[in-house]
Parts: structure tokens; sequence; C-alpha cells
């Protein structure tokens, strides 16, 4: 093995610049070239990269995004795009890609690994956490320090108002990031995309919680977090539907793409880093269609599909006591 190639492709997440610096300080320690394509899986099929050497890590372990640069490559599941990823890698005579990214990205890198001789090897990068066969995801720990800060902020301000608000965090389809920056900042009550089987149930619930609140506590601050995409309309729909039903005012807060930038917190930087050096190597080691985790404290390997195909359930303790706690 000379040479491999590194990707980050999707939502961009921080710690992605910690596991690109982490991958092409171990590769030279190996002796091994690292080419960076840019924007994701669109740099692959336009032969958009760069070769990378030391210089280009100094002092990016802190920084949020990607020097990479991210994308969505909505072709990438076509036989014909594939296959020019697939030419362009051999042209440039790579023996194995390293795909930073979520559950897409890893499908795509299942995919070409069908079209392409070498090898590819997936290292979960999302904020969403919603990867099987790893505990935590690079992003995840640090979205959730910033949905936390924004929530403690917002809570201020609900408390000198005695107000009602409704914070949606991002995960379209986990509540990791919900369930568990509502623990951390106390909120009164979360709902997420796992209780969605019956969401109009929850929401009712919600609101009779709400008014158990109110008649106990008497006008008081109150806090909802919830996860993106839960209803159509999304929050603002919510906190309507919250006080037409009650006659109170619920104020909605979209944190957004906040929640997908800044400095990556020390668990990010040290699980990327992990996950960088032990993604360079499986590929020396000749492994294949294969993804990158941390189970137990413990860097582990599967195969690609177990990302999409083993869904990761949220901690139902966690939940349990959630509900438990705020009567
Ligand atoms: O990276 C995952 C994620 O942040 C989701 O939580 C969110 O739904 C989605 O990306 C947003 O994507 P975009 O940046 O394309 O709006």
């Amino acid at each position: 093995m000379k040479k491999i190639a590194v990707l980050t492709s999707g939502g961009d997440a921080p710690g992605m610049n910690a596991c690109i610096r982490s991958i092409l300080l171990t590769a030279e320690h190996y002796n091994l070239q690292v080419l960076g394509y840019k924007h994701g899986y669109n740099g692959l099929v336009e032969q958009d990269y760069r070769l990378l050497n030391a210089e280009h890590v100094v002092n990016i372990i802190q920084r949020g995004g990607t020097i990479l640069k991210s994308g969505r490559c909505l072709d990438f599941h076509t036989e014909a795009t594939v296959r020019i990823a697939a030419s362009n890698l051999d042209e440039l005579q790579i023996d194995a890609l390293l795909v930073i990214g979520g559950n897409g990205s890893f499908k795509g890198a299942h995919h070409l690994s069908k079209f392409w001789k070498g090898q590819v090897i997936g290292l979960p990068g999302t904020i969403d956490n919603d990867i099987g066969g790893t505990d935590a995801t690079i992003g995840y720990y640090t979205a959730i320090e910033t949905a936390l800060e924004s929530i403690d902020k917002v809570r201020d301000t609900a408390d000198a108002f005695e107000r009602i608000f409704l914070i949606e965090v991002m995960g379209k389809h986990a509540g990791f990031i919900a369930l568990n920056a509502a623990i951390a900042s106390a909120a009164d009550r979360v709902l997420l995309p796992e209780l969605c089987e019956n969401i109009q149930d929850e929401i009712d619930k919600t609101i009779e919680h709400l008014k158990h609140v109110y008649s106990k506590r008497g006008v008081s601050s109150y806090i909802i977090v919830a996860s993106e995409n839960l209803i159509a309309g999304g929050a603002v729909t919510l906190a309507k539907m919250i006080a037409d039903q009650t006659q109170i005012e619920c104020r909605p807060v979209i944190l957004g793409h906040v929640q997908r930038g800044g400095s990556p917190v020390s668990q990010d930087r040290v699980l990327a880093t992990k996950l960088g050096a032990y993604g360079v190597e499986q590929a020396i080691n000749g492994e294949n269609d294969i993804m990158i985790g941390e189970q137990n404290s413990q860097a582990v390997k599967h195969k690609l599909a177990v990302s999409w195909q083993d869904k990761k359930p949220v901690d139902e303790y966690l939940l349990k006591i959630q509900q438990q706690l705020f009567k």
C-alpha cells in the first residue's frame, strides 16, 4: 500500500478536522501518501483533490467544519457516477479511500466498493449519532454542548418572563441530541423521533403535563426540547398547536445549523483521533467495505452495512427518567 485518499461527506461535524489530521499523521508514520478529495463525493467524481502534508493539518484540531469541505452528491447512487469515481481513483493509484460521514455517505462508500477494486473504509462523522456499530459519532458530543449552552440561555429569559419555549434541535431521524440536551438542561419535556409512532399522543401528553405544571406551580417558565422534523411545519406549527390548546403563549426557537459549528469538545477530538488512526491501520491490514467505530472504549470494525442496518436506539432508561423526573 502506497497511497490513500480521504474525503468528508454529508453534514459536517465538529471533529472532522481532527480526524483528517489523525489520518494524515498516521499515514505519514507508515510512509503512505494522503490525498484529500474536496466537497465529498463531488470531488471524487470531478477529480478535485490535493495532496496533503503535515503542514495542512497544523492548528486544525480545534477547528469546526472541514478543511476538505463537504457536500452531498445526489448522483452517487447511480452506477455511471460511481464508475467515474472508481476510474478516477485508479488513475491516481489510490489503494484505499477513507470516508468521514454519516449513513448516506456510508451507503455511497458501500456502493463504490461494488465497482472499485480498492478498499473503502467509513469513519462515523455526524452530529446526529445515528450510526449503528459505534457508541458515538464524531461531532455528537460538541453538538450536545452547543444545544445545551443555547437552552440554558433561553431558560434565563424564559424564567425572567415566565414564558413557555419550544426549542428545536437537530436530528432528523434520531433523538440523541434532543434527549441528552434535555436531560442536561433539565428541560420539562422532550419530544423525539423515536416517539413518532404516536407523536400526536406525545404532544397531547406534553399539553396535559404543561397544564398540570401550571396548576401546581402557577405561571412559570416551561421548556420543551423537540427534535426537528416531528410534524409538518416543525417547531413553529408545534408551538402554535400548544398555544392554541392551552391558551398560553408558546415561543418556538430553532437552533438549526449553529449545532454543526464550533470548536470540537475534547471527547470529539479524542474520538476523531482514535478512529482516524485505527482507520488507516485497518486499511494497511487490507480491510475493505468496513466502518470503524468505538464501543465500550475500544476501537472496533464492522461491515459498512451495520451502520444503517443496526438502528441505534436512544437510551430507554434516560428517556424513562426524563419523564419520571418532571411530573
Ligand atoms: O448532519 C446531519 C444534519 O445536521 C441533520 O441533523 C439535519 O437534519 C441535516 O443535517 C441538515 O442538513 P442540511 O445542512 O443539508 O440542511
